[in-house]
């Protein structure tokens, strides 16, 4: 209800930009009459109205100055010169999302100048099919409408969470880097049932569910992963002697090295 009358600009029409596009119409957050959206090329700008039936627009500041919303979906090295070109027509009533990576609040506070309410958000590639976990940051000035408008946007591409900007480092070596772990999983997983014999398509099939039912037995059951694994395991058991040579060849260390190693290097992406 509280996104009933608004209007969303979502600024960099590229792969994020049309995710959002997509999921917030095929999910009916938003009427087509609610979104706009701009891009430096036409012929971007043509295949929004085209295909969505949406407004687009190569000028930012034609989109973004009466949206009530302003979604920065560009890459954060135009993040300066793409704010600084929309801020003159902008109000302090707008609220600002960014999903620009390394970005941060006081970076955004700063280049904004105005007072606006701005709110940074890190959503992950799962979100092309509504399966998407996107972590929420938000500023001292942003209240609880805010949230739940933005929340609204982000449930049209899977979870959201609202988090502290501290852990926006972890969330990025976790969240947005993990599908990418995952996937290298499922792929080693599918060659040890090709290595048994079983057809490459049947195996990753099998492994992929395998994976889908696991996680989601974990968010729907609750239960601790140690404790559903255990469940799995059976004295003398087969998956027991699998266990056995996912420690031997160091899986769980490898894989928080991953993530650890994965958070510095965003640590360190947000300082260049
Ligand atoms: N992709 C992901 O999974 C993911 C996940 C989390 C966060 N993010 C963040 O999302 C942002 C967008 O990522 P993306 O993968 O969607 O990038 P992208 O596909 O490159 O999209 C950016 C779009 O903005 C256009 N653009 C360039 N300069 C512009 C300007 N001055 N005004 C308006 N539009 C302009 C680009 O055109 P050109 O291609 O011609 O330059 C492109 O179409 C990034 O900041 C990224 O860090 C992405």
């Amino acid at each position: 209800m509280i996104m009933k009358e608004k209007t969303i600009a979502v600024i960099g029409g590229g792969k994020m930009g049309e995710t959002l596009i997509t999921r917030l119409l095929s999910t009916k957050t938003l009427r087509k009459d609610q979104l706009i959206v701009s891009d430096k090329n036409s012929s971007r700008v043509s295949y929004f109205q085209d295909q969505f039936g949406i407004r687009a627009s190569t000028s930012n500041v034609d989109v973004a100055k009466d949206a009530d919303i302003i979604l920065l979906c560009i890459k954060p090295q135009l993040a300066q010169e793409v704010i600084e070109s929309i801020r003159k027509s902008m109000n302090k009533d707008q609220l600002i999302i960014s999903i620009m990576a390394g970005f941060t609040l006081a970076q955004l506070k700063e280049a904004l100048v105005l007072p606006v309410p701005v709110i940074r958000a890190m959503p992950n590639t799962a979100s092309e099919i509504g399966a998407g976990m996107t972590v929420l940051a938000c500023c001292n000035s942003i209240n609880g409408d805010h949230i739940s408008m933005a929340e609204g946007l982000f449930n049209a591409v899977g979870k959201t969470l609202v988090l502290d900007e501290k852990y926006f480092d972890a969330v990025t070596g976790l969240s947005a880097s993990g599908p990418a772990f995952i996937y290298v999983i499922i792929e080693a997983l599918a060659e040890g049932g090709v290595k048994c014999g079983l057809p490459r398509d049947v195996s990753t099939t099998l492994v992929a569910q395998a994976c889908l039912g696991a996680a989601r037995m974990v968010t729907e059951t609750n239960r601790h992963p140690a404790i559903l694994k255990d469940h799995v395991t059976t004295p003398a058991g087969c998956t027991i002697d699998g266990l056995l040579k996912l420690e031997e060849g160091g899986l769980r260390v490898t894989l928080i090295k991953a993530v650890d190693e994965a958070a510095r290097r965003a640590k360190e992406l947000g300082r260049e």
